[in-house]
């Protein structure tokens, strides 16, 4: 079969702005700051950036010198080196689509929220809570919005790696750091923000549990796109003269910065306005409306400002899921772009509308004991991505060669990699077991034992069938 030249990066820095970009998400600006709030703020954090800058950075690091070793995305890069793996590159692939499940649900409520800012959403703040919970249960308004969101995932998909993920990345991502820099700004210059600043910075880690450290080690790997192979694909397509563990940093560097940044934007305008900061899930929809409908007609455009920044984070990671299918699809089952975007696209809409209709029409309908939304979101965080990524972790240090890595990893001997032993020790023995602790804590966590049962017997059919997959 005649070999198709494989899409590349048009540049470095676009390669950074879309991995940047998938890293960047929801993950960090509506996710990082609720769980800052719920876990005790400074400590947490503090965790949370240990576990990114030693864990994240080694499985980022691994995730793109197997995908730009076998120049395939997930499935097909484990594949390719060991059959009895690709049950862990199809994970990933299952996990792309149950996270396309409900990710756009919740980039479509970022969108609607932009419209909303200039539509009144801010003259009665007593009444924010309810209009988000009115707005969430309904049936068709969240449902267009989703799929708007959506379409704009597949036209950027459809135009391919370079001509679409890159551009998209290359202009949406600054803005996004403009954007969120300026409501920190204003943010810290409030009256009243010291508080936020030092919930933020000034660790008490006597609250520290067990939960805690759970949640970091969580936050970390959702945050930074990790144990699902998106990653893997996105360094199949860069270039072999490029630095991997120095783009890993790079990525991981600007990934924290952005939480932390959204942290800075949010806290001390929540202290200002004595807002209790453990509000959990609610937090950017309902609290920060709150805090902009106080400040007049200057408000209305940071609030507006804000939801733009969301529904960018949101789509510049959204297609980095989307772009795992497709890249399945057309290396695996040979399709075209264009078919395997619309195909996969299609699936991610329906998936969606249902999450979506299960907040309010279908709340009634659930499966092994949890409405839709929420099966797909407990699924995937709670399960595929904590095991995908001690697969990946298991797979790199036992599985491949360590020669093959260490080529790879210093573009055939001719870039230094100083760390490399101790990137290998941590890859084979520490990660492994410190992500197992966590999985196995997260996993008996899990209140909903039916669905704990199924995720991991979809994972035990999937490992054994792997020759046939
Ligand atoms: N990192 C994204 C976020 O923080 O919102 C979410 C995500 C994207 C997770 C891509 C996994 C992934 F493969």
């Amino acid at each position: 079969m005649e070999k198709k030249q494989r899409e590349s990066w048009g540049s470095r820095l676009g390669f950074i702005m879309a991995a940047a970009g998938s890293a960047v998400g929801l993950g960090n600006i509506w996710r990082f700051p609720y769980m800052a709030g719920t876990n005790g703020g400074s400590a947490f954090i503090i965790i949370y950036l240990a576990f990114a800058l030693i864990i994240g950075i080694s499985v980022m690091i691994g995730e793109f010198a197997i995908g730009r070793r076998t120049q395939l995305a997930a499935v097909g890069a484990y594949k390719a080196i060991n059959k009895n793996w690709t049950f862990a590159g199809v994970l990933g692939v299952i996990s792309a689509f149950f996270i396309m499940g409900f990710y756009p649900v919740v980039g479509g409520w970022a969108s609607a929220y932009i419209l909303k800012s200039f539509t009144g959403l801010l003259s009665n703040p007593a009444a924010i809570g309810d209009a988000f919970g009115a707005f969430i249960t309904s049936a068709v308004e969240p449902s267009i919005w989703l799929i708007i969101f959506l379409a704009a995932n597949i036209i950027i998909v459809a135009k391919g790696v370079s001509g679409g993920i890159e551009k998209a990345g290359k202009i949406l991502m600054p803005t996004l750091f403009g954007l969120l820099i300026l409501i920190a700004i204003r943010s810290v210059t409030l009256e009243g923000a010291g508080g936020g600043l030092e919930f933020l910075f000034k660790p008490d880690f006597s609250e520290v549990t067990g939960q805690t450290l759970l949640a970091a080690l969580g936050q970390a790997f959702f945050s930074l796109s990790l144990g699902m192979g998106c990653m893997m694909t996105y360094g199949s397509y860069l270039n072999k003269s490029e630095n991997l563990p120095s783009n890993a940093l790079i990525v991981t560097l600007l990934d924290t910065g952005v939480a932390l940044l959204a942290g800075i934007a949010i806290f001390p305008a929540l202290f200002a306005f004595g807002v209790e900061p453990a509000v959990g899930a609610g937090l950017v929809f309902v609290v920060v409306p709150q805090i902009f409908a106080q400040m007049g007609t200057l408000g209305i455009i940071f609030s507006a400002l804000f939801f733009i920044a969301l529904t960018v984070a949101a789509l510049t990671s959204s297609v980095s899921l989307l772009e795992v299918v497709v890249a399945y699809l057309m290396d695996q089952r040979g399709w075209e772009r264009k078919k395997s975007v619309y195909a996969a696209g299609g699936v991610m809409a329906i998936l969606s509308v249902l999450s979506s209709l299960s907040m309010g029409v279908m709340s009634g309908f659930t499966v092994l004991g949890v409405g839709i939304f929420d099966f797909f979101d407990i699924l995937t965080d709670k399960i595929f991505l904590a095991i995908g990524g001690m697969l990946l972790a298991i797979f790199i240090g036992w599985f491949v060669k360590r020669e093959d890595l260490e080529d790879e990893l210093t573009n055939g001997g001719t870039i230094k990699f100083g760390l490399f032993n101790a990137w290998y020790a941590l890859m084979k023995y520490v990660i492994p077991l410190a992500v197992l602790v966590v999985a196995v804590m997260g996993i008996l966590s899990i209140e909903q034992t039916g669905l704990m049962i199924f995720g991991l017997a979809v994972i035990a059919v999937l490992a054994l069938f792997s020759k046939k997959l």
